[in-house]
């Protein structure tokens, strides 16, 4: 069975914050702020529901975790808000991931996104950051409703490409994503692009790479 290459998409492939034109020199301290708890808020948010056995989209969890960010700063701004969630409306790529997807296309292999994201989203986040054809499958949360770490996200590659989990490459910048993945079985890459260390999480990522092109085939 070729190998199947399977990337996560929000930190991995797509950027999670943004600088935002125009704002004044004091208010950029606090919107990094708010972004930083922002995303910590959106992946404990997903974690707790997936706990909980509750489930809504990412979308949704996405959302109500930058309210919390929004309210704990006291910022109560709806032109800001649409502004940072713009960052998952029509994301951004890393400048390592179009010419590392275009390389592994041109090599004949399959390619997928493996994302907490909603189906629809990520399939409108891939054209606007110019990637749709260059990814061949997007599967989403929405097709188990639970989220990253749950095995049954990473047994759907499984199931999707018929393979078995040594047949996969799985890329994630989330170290706890690539310990679930790793605990599932998948050959792991840590895309480490914050420079910062591994969490102690009992695992370890079968090869770490400070971006996509650093990928030791
Ligand atoms: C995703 C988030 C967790 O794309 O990065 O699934």
């Amino acid at each position: 069975m070729k190998k199947v290459y399977v990337f996560d998409a929000y930190g991995t492939l797509f950027k999670v914050s943004t600088e935002i034109p125009g704002l004044k020199k004091r208010a950029v301290s606090v919107v990094n702020k708010i972004q930083e708890l922002w995303r910590v808020r959106q992946l404990e948010y997903s974690w707790l529901m997936t706990c909980m056995g509750k489930w809504s989209d990412f979308n949704d969890v996405t959302e109500r975790a930058l309210d919390y960010a929004m309210a704990y700063h006291n910022v109560n701004d709806p032109w800001l808000k649409e502004q940072l969630l713009s960052i998952y409306a029509s994301p951004s790529t890393f400048d390592d991931v179009i010419p590392f997807l275009k390389q592994l296309g041109e090599d004949g292999k399959s390619t997928s996104i493996l994302s907490n994201g909603v189906a629809e989203t990520l399939a409108e986040g891939t054209k606007a950051a110019k990637i749709n054809k260059l990814i061949g499958q997007i599967l989403s949360a929405d097709q188990v409703r639970v989220f990253k770490p749950s095995r049954s996200m990473y047994n759907l590659v499984n199931q999707t490409y018929d393979c078995t989990s040594e047949d996969v490459v799985f890329f994630s910048a989330n170290a706890w994503d690539i310990c679930g993945a790793s605990s599932f079985g998948f050959n792991t890459v840590w895309v480490n692009r914050g420079g910062v260390p591994f969490e102690t999480l009992d695992c370890e990522p079968g090869q770490v790479v400070s971006d996509l092109s650093e990928y030791q085939f």
